[in-house]
């Protein structure tokens, strides 16, 4: 696999296509055995979890539905820490269990904000399946229940993860080079 160019910034791979099915088909068998007859209501978060959403969501073996939210954040390669809800959500969570698709947990804000929201709308239980964690940085006490891979505080793109919505189709995820940091 060679390096990439986005903008300017060259992006090394990191995590190629067969790791990230192999463990995108490890966590559905989790979520499926966890949801077996509940009928979950599974919730992506757009733009980013799409590739990740489409992927775990057809190997769910149990009866679940999908739906769409959208958020935004980010600009650049660095959190800001603001949020807005562009799209609303148009399905009933009242009693049901509610699992969270992202693509990311970076800081956490964005998650944690999504969270808050939808437990006003009082789920029976709500989840965070998300594909990537950067546990080192969080900024607030937060986890998600199912991730793909925990990774170091780098910025990540591809498989969904984009550089200003750029790089999102790309089937293999990729790390900013270390002197671009
Ligand atoms: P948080 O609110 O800081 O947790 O940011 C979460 C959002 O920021 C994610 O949904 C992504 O859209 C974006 N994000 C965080 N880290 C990265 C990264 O490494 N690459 C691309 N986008 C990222
Ligand atoms: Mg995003």
């Amino acid at each position: 696999m060679k390096r990439v160019v986005y903008k300017g910034l060259t992006f090394e791979p990191y995590i190629e296509s067969e790791k990230i099915q192999a463990r995108i088909t490890e966590l559905a068998s989790q979520i499926t055995a966890d949801y077996e007859g509940k009928l979950p209501l599974f919730i992506c978060v757009l733009n980013g979890a799409v590739p990740f959403a489409a992927a775990l969501f057809q190997q769910i073996k149990t009866d679940a539905e999908i739906t769409f939210i959208r958020l935004k954040s980010y600009g650049g390669t660095q959190s800001t820490g603001v949020m807005k809800e562009v799209l609303g959500l148009a399905e009933d969570v009242e009693g049901r269990d509610v699992v969270v698709i992202e693509d990311i947990v970076d800081t956490g804000f964005t998650i944690k904000h999504l969270v808050d929201g939808l437990k006003a709308k009082n789920p029976k239980s709500i989840r965070v399946a998300s594909l990537l964690f950067k546990p080192e940085a969080l900024q607030i006490d937060f986890k998600p229940d199912y991730v793909g891979f925990s990774i170091p505080k780098k910025f990540i793109i591809g498989f969904g993860l984009d550089l200003d919505e750029l790089a999102r189709n790309l089937p293999d995820i990729y790390v900013l080079c270390d002197n671009q940091q």
